[in-house]
């Protein structure tokens, strides 16, 4: 008898002793699985059925995500598109990030470039009657029953208004849609139409591509890069760069009082500027200045660079500086367990820890040493891109407020360095050309502090803002467009547009238990009544944006467990899939002095401490820049962190 034979027979006696404590729902993915893959998931799913990951000591709960990773890296990344094979080019010829994105993944010059087709992690929902899916139930009577914010809730001391804008700054660096000409109309139906801000609204539909292969039939293009390269800066492609830059000694433009340039339109000068609000504006200034510190400090060390080569390495460095914040301190502050916060260190230094990696270097592989700087980039056999699914969990829009609360910076500082309020002001004023225009008057400072003392909204249900339900769209240009847009709406509308499965099929297919009734998803009285207004009693319908606000969160997490899972598959790829992330982390690549700069750079305040060290002196008694400001830094907790169990 064969080996393999062998392994099939007991892989069908397996099968048939566990089975029945299989969810039904899970019996066909199982049997597409290789045999040890079968045993990982068993693992899973019967801790997932105890409900008790979140409460394991740090190292079984690390144990079980690095099992649920694997399984997702296998069975939950889908190709778009056809890719080329073969040796592509010599990766040589371009020890840099270029300015469209192309070149990093030596076997595929388009991965991640600027206008590449969005991935899947869940096979698109094609099946049934498209045009019924697309309008059921109506999107803007789902928005108005379920998302329009009744009161404003907010994280705690959990996360500020800077954490907020951090997450925009990182969407307009990653993803978003390329549009079609055509023009949809929604109109609001009799029964919500007199509580909806706008009583219809048109937008342009998501272009659709054909994809020239025959699993995923078409697909949809970013135009931003999706790789983690700084292109809310640095912009998606040479056109956009050429407007920041200055030409001179790598660096790229900023005005004297911090903030960015202006065009004679009012438009900001910057990488990516649709969209954009007072709070990413803010941030695009912050990292141009980190910029423009890092091309000082390599002209210092390297008298021959010229711009060209300063600029290179800049960009290379500040992206890294990006990418290592997002990583080991926004992520941190948003999942905020020691559990997450063992596997983030891990993820960029390795379970063995910063001390170790700075003193030996990357040895081990990446479980020791972390993704960043394995010896070479990993995308398991599917060519980097950004996904559907990761778009969709990423709408967050709850998490803005209705006023930013200016603070008075000229008085002293009260009890926990917070400063006196001095107005709230409404952020309408603070979006598009008008934010720009109020930000002048603010001032860097006052905006930052202000930022950091403010809690950002909750993800959760009934907390969308007004105001984004009656917003002026913009074009990539930054120019407002005609129609407003119901956004909320839109929202709900866009997921199914594209094909994004709905909430309890999502679960599914990312190996997680879907619900079977309202009390699945909540606790919540209130919740359960209206969910079942809107679906009836068919759970099968929830749409995702809605089930991710509705879900119960686990402690700490300021998101729900569905959309983590997203991002554990998905912030490990942006790392490891990354050449300049892994291979080509190193002096050769990014020079002494630029490696250096990026390692000793550990988180925002870091950067803050930086260009604006009196900001961070006087405000701010956090530990993180993206924890409210006023809460007490994080006590030393002597039991070793892999020891530790959660509360
Ligand atoms: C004042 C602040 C903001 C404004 C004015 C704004 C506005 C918009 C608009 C107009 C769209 C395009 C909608 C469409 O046509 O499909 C959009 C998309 C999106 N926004 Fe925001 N947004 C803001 C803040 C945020 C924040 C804080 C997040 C948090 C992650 C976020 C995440 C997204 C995502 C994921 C998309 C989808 C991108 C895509 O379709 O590829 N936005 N936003």
């Amino acid at each position: 008898m064969s080996c393999s034979t062998i392994l099939a027979s007991i892989r069908s006696l397996l099968s048939s002793v566990v089975h029945p404590f299989v969810h039904t729902d899970f019996h066909e993915a199982i049997s597409r699985m290789t045999f040890i893959d079968c045993f990982l998931f068993f693992i899973v799913h019967f801790v997932d059925k105890l409900g008790i990951w979140p409460k394991l000591p740090v190292f079984l709960g690390l144990f079980y995500l690095a099992i649920r990773r694997h399984l997702h890296q296998k069975y939950n990344l889908f190709n778009v598109g056809r890719s080329p094979v073969g040796i592509r080019f010599n990766p040589g010829d371009y020890p840099y990030r270029t300015d469209d994105g192309k070149y990093n993944d030596p076997f595929n010059e388009v991965a991640g470039s600027e206008g590449s087709f969005f991935g899947r992690n869940i096979l698109p929902d094609d099946g049934g009657d498209r045009k019924r899916k697309l309008m059921k139930p109506d999107p803007m009577l789902v928005a108005t029953k379920l998302l329009g914010r009744k009161e404003f809730a907010d994280t705690g001391k959990q996360f500020n208004m800077i954490a907020a804008s951090w997450i925009q700054f990182m969407i307009h660096d990653w993803v978003d849609h390329l549009e079609d000409t055509e023009q949809i109309e929604l109109i609001a139906p009799g029964a919500v139409a007199n509580q909806c801000p706008l009583s219809s609204f048109k937008f342009y539909k998501t272009k659709e591509f054909p994809t020239g292969s025959y699993e995923i039939k078409s697909g949809m293009r970013n135009r931003r890069t999706p790789w983690w390269d700084g292109s809310v800066i640095y912009g998606s492609n040479a056109e956009t760069l050429h407007r920041i830059r200055t030409y001179k000694d790598g660096k790229l433009k900023i005005e004297q009082n911090g903030l960015l340039p202006h065009d004679q339109d009012g438009n900001a000068i910057s990488g990516d500027i649709r969209n954009n609000w007072a709070g990413v504006s803010t941030l695009q200034a912050l990292f141009v200045k980190e910029h423009n510190a890092v091309c000082d400090a390599l002209k210092k060390e390297y008298r021959d660079l010229d711009d060209e080569e300063l600029y290179r390495y800049g960009r290379l460095v500040t992206s890294a500086v990006i990418a290592k914040i997002h990583t080991i301190d926004w992520t941190v502050e948003l999942l905020k367990t020691d559990t997450m916060l063992a596997g983030m260190r891990a993820n960029w230094y390795g379970l063995l820890g910063k001390k170790f990696k700075d003193t030996f270097g990357h040895v081990g592989g990446a479980i020791l040493s972390g993704l960043v700087g394995q010896r070479k980039p990993e995308n398991h056999g599917v060519p980097y891109s950004l996904t559907e699914e990761f778009v969709s969990v990423y709408r967050m829009h709850s998490l803005l407020p209705d006023y930013l609360q200016l603070r008075d910076i000229n008085a002293a500082p009260g009890p926990n360095k917070s400063p006196p309020l001095k107005e709230k002001m409404p952020m309408p004023n603070l979006i598009g050309h008008k934010g720009e225009k109020t930000l002048s008057e603010i001032g860097f400072t006052k905006q930052v502090v202000s930022m950091g003392h403010q809690a950002c909204g909750a993800l959760q249900l009934w907390n969308y803002p007004w105001w984004l339900r009656d917003l002026i769209p913009q074009d990539v240009d930054g120019k407002d467009r005609p129609d407003h847009v119901d956004l909320a709406a839109l929202e709900v509308y866009r997921d199914r547009e594209r094909k994004v499965a709905r909430y309890n099929q999502f679960r599914r297919a990312l190996l997680l238990i879907p619900i079977s009734k309202w009390e699945d998803l909540t606790d919540d009285k209130q919740a359960i009544k209206t969910l079942y207004e809107v679906y009836g009693n068919n759970v099968e319908e929830l749409d995702i944006l809605v089930g991710l606000m509705a879900e119960k969160k686990i402690k700490g997490f300021a998101i729900s467990e569905t959309a983590f899972i997203i991002f554990l598959l998905m912030a490990t790829r942006r790392l490891e899939a990354d050449r300049f992330f892994t291979k080509d982390f190193n002096e050769e690549t990014y020079t002494k002095k630029g490696l250096e700069w990026v390692n000793t750079t550990e988180s925002l305040k870091n950067v803050l401490d930086r260009h604006y060290p009196e900001i961070t002196k006087k405000w701010m008694n956090s530990s993180s820049a993206f924890s409210v400001w006023d809460s007490p830094p994080q006590r030393h907790n002597p039991i070793p962190l892999y020891l530790r169990i959660p509360s």
